[in-house]
């Protein structure tokens, strides 16, 4: 639940900065023809296309700084890590964000009144900044899936310029540029030209689009870098990614064939309702693509680094001895609902464990998908929780904690009724531990490094 709100904020995020970034692009072109004489291309600059872009980025920013907030509520270790290793070009980042911030802003406020070698300038200059802060952040958030032999070495730069980190800014630059294209022809729709002069409109600005060309490459670029058992689940191995990447890919291949075939080379009209469509299947597929890009890391945030929930594959041993929540110093939200300690531990260690991935009776909800197995399947399923999805992190408890969760569950599952027994059964411990030891500590083999 907690990884879809931040899903939900990182989409409409990357999707508004993404934008703000093509606006830039399709502007400094505009403003070079503009210059060249193009009063067309002029006029369209002066029209609300300009404060579209500055209205995206500006929301780009605020859901910029919203990932922040969620993203330190529901992974909290997984930021303090990246921000130790990357507080450099985080910092670099942001200065870039700020020259953009600066060129954009100077261009909405005096662009009208320069010269036209001034106003491409600082159009280029907020492209330019632009671009360098997409720059920066991918290399960051490419390291997570791909963190390469930053994992051993612990060096920057190594980490910085990982395998994925130039088919994703590639595909992410390619995917600006459509963007703002497809925003541009439905703003076009609704200026007062001549058919003529908007079908000219829509030909130039559908040129922005033709780094969709390279797509197909970058996407096969990126799949082929990233780890085997990633690539797996995405084609094939979970249903779910594969049919996500077979959305984006889908709609991606749809748009891109509209664009380079039909506007481009055959210099078709488009109309505002068309890249209107054009522009909702292109959100799905930055939603799919960015749900597969997320998913793909599981059980790792930072990949054989730091696991989803939290816990770092080497403390798992260690934990499974003193107990994953004996340090938890945060109380139970709603405490008093559980009527024995025993179900009340079950619930620390869901919270501390699962609820990174799961929920307990909602989407993806534990309760849901232990339906059916008996008490014994249940505890030798979470006991070797890394074989039973190989992008489930291992258990990393004591065999009472992970008791307390099956109490947890079968108590959750007949409806949390108010008195429950207490189980502790030495028996049934020795048991939970053979399990244990029998899927050691270590992550499923396919996803070890
Ligand atoms: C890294 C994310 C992640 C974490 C952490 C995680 N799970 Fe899962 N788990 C998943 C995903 C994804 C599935 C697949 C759900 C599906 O198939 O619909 C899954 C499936 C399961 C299943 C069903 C397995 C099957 O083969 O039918 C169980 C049971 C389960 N999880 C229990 C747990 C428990 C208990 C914990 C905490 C101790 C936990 N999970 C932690 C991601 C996670």
């Amino acid at each position: 639940m907690r990884g879809m709100v931040i899903g939900a904020v990182g989409i409409v995020h990357v999707f508004l900065a993404q934008f703000a970034i093509g606006g830039g692009m399709l502007l400094t072109y505009l403003q070079w023809r503009a210059g060249r004489g193009d009063a067309l291309a002029r006029r369209f600059i002066g029209s609300f296309f300009k404060y579209l872009v500055l209205v995206s980025f500006v929301a780009g920013a605020l859901t910029g700084v919203a990932m922040w907030f969620t993203t330190i509520q529901v992974g909290p270790r997984t930021i303090g890590l990246m921000i130790d290793e990357f507080h450099w070009l985080w910092a670099t980042e942001w200065v870039f964000f700020f020259v953009e911030v600066i060129a954009g802003y100077t261009f909405l406020r005096v662009g009208d009144r320069l010269s036209d070698p001034l106003r491409l300038r600082l159009l280029a200059l907020y492209t330019g900044a632009a671009i360098g802060s997409l720059f920066w952040i991918n290399g960051i958030l490419a390291w997570q899936l791909t963190p390469g032999d930053w994992v051993r070495t612990h060096d920057l730069w190594a980490g910085f310029w990982n395998a994925s980190f130039w088919p994703s800014l590639g595909y992410r630059l390619a995917v600006s540029a459509t963007l703002a294209a497809l925003a541009a022809i439905l703003v076009v729709g609704t200026l007062e030209l001549a058919r003529a002069e908007r079908h000219r409109l829509v030909t130039m600005i559908a040129r922005l689009m033709l780094p969709m060309i390279a797509m197909p490459v970058l996407g096969a670029w990126y799949l082929a870098v990233i780890p085997d058992d990633s690539r797996r689940w995405l084609t094939g191995g979970s249903v779910a990614m594969s049919m996500f990447l077979a959305i984006a890919a889908g709609a991606t291949g749809l748009i891109g064939a509209y664009a380079v075939v039909g506007l481009v080379w055959k210099r078709l009209y488009a109309s505002g309702a068309t890249a209107m469509l054009l522009l909702t299947l292109a959100f799905a597929a930055t939603a799919a693509g960015e749900f597969v890009r997320e998913g793909a890391r599981k059980p790792y945030t930072v990949r054989g680094v730091l696991y989803s929930n939290s816990i770092a594959p080497d403390e798992v041993a260690r934990l499974r001895v003193v107990g994953s929540v004996a340090n938890d110093p945060y109380p139970l939200r709603d405490a008093a609902r559980y009527p024995t300690a025993q179900l009340a531990l079950g619930a620390r260690v869901y919270r501390a464990q699962c609820s990174a991935c799961h929920t307990l009776t909602g989407a993806n909800a534990v309760v849901h998908l232990v339906t059916g197995w008996t008490a014994d399947q249940r505890r030798m399923n979470i006991a070797q929780l890394q074989r039973t999805k190989g992008f489930m992190p291992p258990f990393a408890g004591t065999p009472t904690e992970l008791e307390a969760l099956v109490q947890l569950l079968t108590w959750e599952e007949r409806g949390a009724p108010a008195a429950w027994p207490e189980l502790d059964d030495p028996a049934v411990r020795a048991r939970i531990a053979a399990w244990l030891d029998e899927a050691g500590p270590d992550a499923a083999p396919a996803v070890r490094e």
